[in-house]
This record gives C-alpha cells, sequence and structure tokens, in this order.
C-alpha cells in the first residue's frame, strides 16, 4: 500500500508503457476500493428522490458501472493483494445493494419529507393581507379630488393653544360661540384642537397668498358619546386665498368636489348658516345619493344631506395673520371624515371606527 495516489504522466516507470490518457485510473487496492465505498454510500445516503437512487443504481451496479472497472482494475492488481480485494469487493458490492436498498425505502415511505426534515409538499403560509381603515380610505378619496383641483396638504399639531383653536378665529374668549367647540384643556392656554381650522392661521402665518390648501386631522371634543357623536373625530379643513377670489369660487369649488364623491349627477344646494371666522357663512347639502332626491330613510325622507360648512373668510381673521383684507379674499370650509365615510358605506354607528374589530374593518 506504498501508492494510492494518481500516477502522474512523469512517473518514468509508467509513463511509457500507457497510451496518452487524460487521468489513468488509480492502482486498486484494499483502501482505494473502502474509500470508494464510503463515498459512495455517501451520496446513496443523499440521494433526494427515487429517481436519483435509479441512476445511482445504474452508474455503480450496472452493466458498464463503477463495480464492472473495479473487478477490471483487480486483474492489473498486486497478485499478493489480490485475495483480499476479491472480499473487499463483495463486500463492497453487498453494503451498495442493500443501502440503495434501504435509501428506496425510505424516500417510498415519505416521498415528500427531505432529509433536513421540510416537507416542501405542504401548503404555503399566507401571510394576512392588511388594508387602510376605511376612514383613511375616505379621507385618501377627498384628497385626491382636492388635489386635482390644485389643492396642497397642509397639517397641524393635535395638542393646540388656545390662541389658534379660538382667538384667531374671530372667538374672542367668553363668546357664546366656544361653547360649539368647547374642549379638553391641558393647561389655561393649551388644549386638544376642537376643529382643524387652527390649520388656517397656522398656513396664512407662514405664507403669502395665492393659498390653496387641505388640511385633515383629528379633533376633540367632550361630547357624550352615542351612534354619531365621539370625544376624538377626524376633519378635512380647506382654504383659498387670492385677490379676486368670491362665492361663486366657493360654490364652484364644492359643487366639484360633491361630483368627484358622489358622481356626476349630484346636485348642491347652499344654505345660511354661522361660523365666527366666516362671512357669509353656508352649510352644502347633496342631493341624497341613496334615493336621488325622492326622500329615503337615508336622507330622512327630506332628499338632501348636509355635509360641510364654510364660508367667506372673515376680514378680522385676515386681520390677525396680517393679510390685507382689502386687497385679498378667500373661502374655508370644513367636513367631518366619519360623517361622510357613514354615508359612503352606509354605516350608522360611529364608534365603530374605533373599535378595530377586524370583522367590521374587513369589509372595506
Ligand atoms: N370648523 C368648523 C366646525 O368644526 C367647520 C368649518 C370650517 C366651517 C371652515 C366653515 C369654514 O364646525
Amino acid at each position: 500500500m506504498d501508492n494510492d495516489q494518481l500516477p502522474t504522466a512523469n512517473e518514468p516507470e509508467k509513463a511509457p508503457a500507457c497510451p496518452p490518457q487524460a487521468s489513468a485510473p488509480p492502482p486498486l487496492t484494499v483502501l482505494r476500493l473502502q474509500e470508494l465505498q464510503q463515498q459512495w454510500l455517501k451520496e446513496i445516503a443523499a440521494a433526494p428522490s427515487l429517481d436519483e437512487v435509479g441512476k445511482l443504481r445504474v452508474r455503480l451496479l450496472g452493466r458498464s458501472g463503477a463495480l464492472r472497472d473495479i473487478s477490471a482494475a483487480m486483474g492489473r492488481a498486486d497478485p499478493v493483494e489480490r485475495r483480499e480485494l476479491g472480499r473487499a469487493f463483495n463486500e463492497t458490492r453487498n453494503s451498495l445493494e442493500s443501502a440503495l436498498g434501504a435509501r428506496e425505502a425510505a424516500l417510498a415511505a415519505a416521498p415528500a419529507v427531505e432529509k433536513s426534515g421540510f416537507d416542501f409538499s405542504l401548503p404555503g403560509r399566507q401571510p394576512p393581507r392588511g388594508r387602510l381603515h376605511p376612514l383613511t380610505q375616505t379621507v385618501e378619496a377627498i384628497k385626491d379630488i382636492f388635489m386635482r383641483l390644485g389643492f396642497e396638504v397642509a397639517f397641524g399639531p393635535e395638542v393646540e393653544r388656545d390662541y389658534y383653536n379660538f382667538e384667531a378665529l374671530n372667538i374672542p374668549k367668553d363668546h357664546p360661540a366656544r361653547d360649539a367647540f368647547d374642549t379638553f384643556f391641558l393647561h389655561d392656554d393649551v388644549l386638544l384642537r376642537s376643529q382643524t381650522s387652527t390649520v388656517q392661521i397656522r398656513v396664512m402665518e407662514k405664507r403669502r397668498p395665492p393659498v390653496r390648501v387641505i388640511a385633515p386631522g383629528r379633533v376633540y371634543r367632550p361630547d357624550t358619546v352615542d351612534a354619531t357623536h365621539g370625544f376624538l373625530f377626524h376633519q378635512l379643513e380647506g382654504l383659498v386665498v387670492d385677490e379676486g377670489v368670491t362665492m361663486a369660487d366657493l360654490k364652484y369649488v364644492l359643487h366639484e368636489f360633491a361630483r368627484g364623491l358622489y358622481g356626476p349627477d349630484v346636485r348642491t344646494r347652499f344654505r345660511p348658516s354661522f361660523f365666527p371666522f366666516t362671512e357669509p357663512s353656508v352649510e352644502m347639502d347633496v342631493s341624497c345619493f341613496a334615493c336621488g332626491g325622492q326622500g329615503c330613510p337615508i336622507c330622512k325622507r327630506g332628499g338632501w344631506i348636509e355635509i360641510l360648512g364654510a364660508g367667506m373668510v372673515d376680514p378680522n381673521v385676515f386681520q390677525c395673520v396680517g393679510y390685507d383684507s382689502e386687497r385679498y379674499t378667500g373661502f374655508a370650509f370644513g367636513m367631518g371624515v366619519e360623517r361622510i365615510a357613514m354615508l359612503k358605506y352606509g354605516i350608522d354607528d360611529l364608534r365603530l371606527f374605533l373599535e378595530n374589530d377586524l370583522r367590521f374593518l374587513r369589509q372595506f
């Protein structure tokens, strides 16, 4: 057992005798045979399928397989070793035979289980698919319409100063209009905003006209919670300021908005109203999208549904932010997002939006 390495072409005693060959087989020894056997057994154990075991069987035991080459090589082996080799050869053949059989049986018993233990035939796990909250979907739909009309989106803080929530919006201390917007005070001067109109002021403080923004966000009011009231809800505010803006612009933009939301045939009407920061003030109704205006339970038989408040910006508000009210005019509007979503989806209880019940949320 002096040599079980590949002979090289420049080994003088063998090279001249052999015809030029890419790689001559190493001389056969018992040790070499045992090495080969180990290697083959490993291959058999790792065979991933019955098909592969079949191929191995042909490659090892077939008519021109590896064992045939071995028995041919035995003839060229050292005569002293030949007998030993004969025994080793039989042992190799038997162990390959039984390893192939065992592997076939194992694969047949559990065809899909890999040696890693992972069953690739099992159905995959379906990751749960999320979706946007119905209120977010509603805000997105409203935003889309106003962005087509050239509006930008602005945001303001939910924890706000008295000044922005009231004072600058023409609601002085002790004014009865405060009652409608009374809110949660964290401090004498700091509160949870009760309307998104605060963002009108914050935007105008920062820039000069022309202004064309919408501002969606949360607002808070100490209302008793019921099917149509909550301590927290969402509003979407709008503000346009420029030279020469009139009530006709207000009506045009809000009518276009209604058409975007409810379809081209919707009709709108404007009723006089009051807000401290707009003059004149209006409320906008849309013809009932459920009955087309005939009268039904959704519009409470009236044929119209109120969806927002609006008006021409009061000159006092412009004064607060340093806009020249002789030069600039503008309009503002505000709507409740829950209300619009409830009407759109036929939801009859506002509390559902905050309960995070998946049976509810999955419907949108
Ligand atoms: N802020 C008002 C409210 O909360 C709505 C509104 C906004 C009205 C802008 C007019 C102009 O009721």
